[in-house]
């Protein structure tokens, strides 16, 4: 499996994204068995030299590496780091680039990591291409893919001039959670579940990812993004995509494109009657932040898919900022019983439907929960459940967290996990409705499930969390 050597460019290198993901996700793949032959050029606007620049990735993998690092093993990591500031040019970073060439043995294969926002891709595109560095590259974009149809089209038009659509990975770290791709291994590598994955014995789906944090060193881009933007029209659909998609010819990038784009085109315009757009009390005096804002800090909405397996069955999707818990959930309620033989004050139906939920969080888990008798005399019912979690495995050290998984398969030229433009674009389009006329922000107080108007969207269900 271990990968050929490779020069990765990181562009926005002192960034958050760097800073808590990127660079510990890279020490891992260096140091393992994976990918030990990459040298690392770090490049952003900040002036920094080489060693300057490994500073900042020693603290940051101390603050963020979930596998602390020994003295040598850091070193040898930091003799892969090396950092050329923005102010070099094209022509510095050409240098800089055929240096680690040059170390690793010749010409080897290039991945462009552009973790800088949208604004800033074309510039970097430019010394891509000035530096005559696209040839045997593949590029790596971050999200978000614009902010509507037309700035996703002109941005997508704008790459294409210098990159192949096959050299563009668009990436979407919730695809490379573990406990995302196991909804894929779930539904198609069992006979059990797929035949009841549908209208007639699914009531509804909940994609709830809750979170604690608030807008740590973000606010600006926060403030010029929102919920819907950062959450929902990426990761949250994306989850969609793979909970809603018919099984594909094949598990090959292609075939799973294709079925995810059908969902898309498939989805309801978003109905603003069915949104609660949300903002915590506070959110307001942050630094960074306009005293007016109008910027949502949560978000639930309903959508619908409009095809033959899900005609009629709701999607409730919810994620807010400085929320109750930090959870990242996908429940399934399949349909009540058709009769209740059961006496009244048995307990049936009275904890919610029977639910099988994927857990995507690090630990990554499946679980079925469903009626049981309770032991003892009479007919009791309680909920049960079945668990499995990748933390009870003897495999729990293979775990790759997301970005690590998915910068391998770029390396790999693997797309089976990124998006494309087309299914993006569907998605924007889909999304218009709210955009034009986004409903007012509702304020909810930090630490809780989001405004009371959730319970209303929601109803007659009622929401999973909190357990
Ligand atoms: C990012 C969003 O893409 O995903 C953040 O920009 C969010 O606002 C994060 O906190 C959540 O990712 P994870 O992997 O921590 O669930």
């Amino acid at each position: 499996d271990q990968l050929p050597p490779h020069v990765i460019v990181l562009f926005g290198a002192t960034g958050d994204l760097s800073r808590r993901k990127l660079l510990p996700g890279l020490a891992h793949l260096a140091l393992s068995a994976l990918a030990p032959d990459i040298e690392v050029i770090g490049t952003s606007l900040e002036d920094l030299s080489d060693e300057a620049f490994q500073g900042f990735a020693n603290q940051a993998l101390s603050e963020f590496s979930h596998r602390p690092l020994t003295k040598e093993q850091w070193e040898q990591f930091a003799g892969k780091l090396h950092y050329v500031p923005t102010s070099a040019g094209a022509e510095g970073l050409a240098a800089a680039v055929a240096r680690s060439e040059e170390r690793l043995g010749g010409n080897v294969p290039m991945l462009h990591y552009m973790s800088v926002p949208p604004v800033a891709a074309p510039a970097v595109i430019n010394t891509l291409r000035e530096a005559k560095l696209v040839e045997n590259s593949r590029v790596v974009m971050e999200k978000p893919f614009g902010t509507d149809l037309a700035s996703a089209i002109r941005l997508n038009d704008q790459v294409h001039e210098t990159f192949r659509e096959d050299q563009i990975f668009r990436i979407d770290h919730f695809l490379g959670k573990e406990a995302a791709q196991n909804i894929l291994a779930f539904r198609f590598g069992n006979g059990l579940f797929e035949p009841i994955w549908n209208r007639q014995f699914i009531d509804h789906i909940q994609i709830d990812i809750p979170e604690k944090l608030g807008l740590d060193r973000r606010a600006s881009f926060y403030e010029a993004t929102g919920a819907f933007k950062d959450m929902i029209v990426t990761h949250l659909f994306q989850v969609l995509a793979f909970v809603a998609m018919e099984p594909p010819t094949a598990l090959e990038p292609r075939a799973i494109s294709e079925e995810k784009n059908k969902v898309f085109r498939s989805m309801l315009p978003i109905d603003t009657r069915n949104v609660v757009r949300g903002q915590y009390t506070g959110y307001r005096d942050e630094d960074g932040v306009a005293r007016d804002s109008d910027t949502e800090t949560f978000i639930a909405l309903k959508v619908g898919i409009d095809n033959w397996r899900w005609a009629g069955v709701p999607f409730y999707l919810r994620t807010g900022k400085r929320m109750a818990e930090g959870q990242r959930i996908i429940s399934i309620a399949f349909k009540e019983a058709p009769k209740s033989m059961f006496p009244p004050g048995s307990g049936v139906g009275q904890q919610g439907p029977d639910h099988l939920t994927f857990d995507l969080a690090d630990e990554s888990k499946v679980s079925l929960s469903f009626y049981g008798k309770r032991p003892g005399p009479g007919m009791k019912l309680d909920k049960l459940s079945m668990q499995f979690s990748t933390q009870e495995t003897d495999r729990a050290a293979d775990v790759l967290e997301a970005y690590e998984r998915l910068i391998m398969d770029a390396m790999r030229d693997d797309h089976t996990l990124f998006t494309t433009a087309e299914g993006i674009e569907s998605l924007w389009e889909r999304s218009a409705p709210l955009l034009a006329d986004p409903p007012p922000v509702k304020m909810y107080p930090p630490g809780s499930w989001g405004p009371n108007a959730i319970h209303q969207l929601i109803a007659p269900h009622a929401w999973r969390l909190p357990f």
